[in-house]
């Protein structure tokens, strides 16, 4: 989508359809006031009847008989006074399935000067947001070729707060369609996206912007003593890929290389572990981290942020079959530590912990790992928060504050040492579950710890917030996958590469 702003006061701006705020109970005031004196006061009236409302997500759309240059307005509900930045993704996103939906290709938008309490950067972002998500399709894959919406192709911010969040705006408007392409990677079938594949659409985003790129096949995995991720790739015919790509831009803040690793089970059947048929189908989703990581890379190289980035996905299949790893094997993982399998559905912490070693080695001083890893995520928080663990709070907290500033909520988890007790094995230097069933994220959490090496190091549990088992009422309003993290490392790295970047 392109993304523009202009100076032009709002009814001189050409568009399919103008869109402006209102929020819960409506006021006309501002620029909706002079919108309304304009279409002589057919909006009031709206009001009046009740048709106009301010409720979250409420689109009103009226037709313009030439007095304004756009052919429609929308009054977009943000809900209550002090709108938030979702309630306005939310608002940007029904806009966007309406104007679809009557063949409008270009949106206005009315930036507020004070949009109850967001900044005009917030709002374009918001806006951005919730009219690139808000118009994807999970149905890619439907023969009848008709797009559940068709997706907005201009967006053009105006209003006296437009003028100053161009560049914010048009960032933002490439992440979103990271986003988006991260989002049809998950969606993909197993049988479909293998790791070779994901492999192929890495490489593809490596020569565009010609970042150095490697994938490793099993022998060469085997061959560098990765025991772990191997051990779970075993058991399926499709072969695993440790990819690794480096974004090693001019300019780049010195002394910190941010390593981002990704999850990336094209598929996890739970292996001899086997998981219970009901909703098994979903687990094609669980390279979920995978594919955050490499749009994330993909976001920040478009946009040039000057941050070095060694980005390590590591994609397999997780299977049954006569060479699969067994509940009782004892895997040495690449830094030498033993792991005693005590169920083979714990397999993305195994998968993690050759990853993470791999690319400490490789020389992130700064770890992100992104993994769709346990249930009990998703039983805590839902599908809104994800939650951050790691061993650096300072390093946590960057996480965090760059995940709830662009619409990826993340929510700190304790990373203490008591639960590492769980994890204790008779045999081995631990095991890879606890048949406990309490805090299972937390032993998860333990885990990965004895891999990261010195540094900083954090890992985000989006088993919850990846993939949606059904829609959230708000800008993901389908089922399946959210893209997430894609905008949530831009910002990082945006942080990161400090205020110029
Ligand atoms: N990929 C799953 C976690 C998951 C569950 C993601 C539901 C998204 C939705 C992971 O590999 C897994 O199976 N975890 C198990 C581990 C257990 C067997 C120790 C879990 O958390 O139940
Ligand atoms: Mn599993
Ligand atoms: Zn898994």
């Amino acid at each position: 989508m392109d993304v523009a702003v202009v100076e032009t006061l709002p009814q001189g701006v050409e568009a399919d359809v103008l869109a402006f705020t209102v929020r819960d109970p409506v006021v006309l005031e501002g620029t909706a006031a002079e919108l309304d004196r304009l279409v002589d006061g057919r909006l009031g009236r709206l009001v009046e009847e009740g048709e106009l409302k301010g409720e979250r997500g409420a689109v009103t759309l009226l037709h313009v008989n030439g007095e304004l240059s756009a052919h429609r307005l929308a009054a977009a509900g943000v809900g209550e006074a002090e709108a938030d930045a979702d309630g306005l993704r939310t608002a940007a996103a029904q806009v966007a399935i309406r104007a679809g939906g009557i063949g409008g290709r270009t949106v206005a938008w009315v930036v507020d000067e004070n949009g109850g309490g967001l900044s005009a950067a917030e709002q374009a972002r918001a806006i951005v947001d919730g009219i690139v998500l808000g118009a994807h399709d999970p149905g890619r894959w439907k023969t009848d070729g008709t797009a559940r919406v068709q997706e907005v192709d201009r967006l053009v911010l105006c209003g006296a707060g437009a003028a100053a969040v161009g560049e914010e705006a048009q960032a933002a408007g490439v992440v979103a369609a990271w986003t988006n392409r991260c989002r049809d990677l998950v969606n993909a079938p197993a049988n479909e996206l293998t790791p070779a594949k994901l492999a192929d659409a890495a490489q593809e985003i490596a020569d565009r912007f010609s970042l150095r790129f490697e994938a490793l096949g099993p022998e060469e995995i085997g061959a560098s003593g990765m025991g772990a991720f191997a051990g779970v790739s075993q058991g399926s015919d499709v072969p695993p890929r440790l990819i690794t790509i480096r974004y090693e831009p001019e300019g780049a803040v010195a002394n910190v290389v941010l390593g981002l690793v990704g999850k990336a089970l094209t598929f996890d059947s739970g292996g001899l572990s086997l998981k219970p048929a009901d909703r098994m189908e979903e687990m094609k989703s669980d390279m979920g981290g995978g594919a955050a990581v490499l749009c994330g890379l993909g976001a920040i190289a478009e946009l040039g942020l000057p941050v070095g980035i060694l980005a390590v996905i590591a994609a397999c299949e997780n299977m049954p079959g006569g060479h699969a790893y067994r509940p009782g094997d004892i895997l040495t993982a690449m830094n030498g530590k033993t792991i005693e399998v005590t169920n083979t559905d714990a397999e993305g912490r195994l998968v993690l912990a050759d990853a993470l070693c791999h690319a400490r080695q490789q020389g992130a001083t700064h770890l992100l790992d992104l993994a769709t890893l346990t249930g009990g995520m998703v039983v805590a928080m839902g599908d809104f928060y994800a939650g951050v663990f790691g061993n650096d709070a300072g390093w946590v907290e960057q996480v965090r504050a760059a995940g709830e500033a662009t619409g990826d909520h993340v929510w700190a988890w304790p990373l203490h040492g008591s639960y590492r007790r769980y994890i204790d094995s008779t045999f081995a230097d631990m095991k890879n579950s606890s048949d406990l069933r309490q805090a299972s994220p937390m032993y998860a959490a333990n885990f990965l710890a004895e891999f990261a090496g010195n540094g900083a190091w954090a890992h985000l549990d989006i088993a919850g917030t990846a993939f949606l088992e059904r829609g959230r009422e708000d800008y993901y309003g389908d089922r399946g996958a959210t893209g997430y993290g894609v905008r949530l490392l831009a910002e990082l790295a945006r942080r990161v590469a400090g205020p110029h970047a």
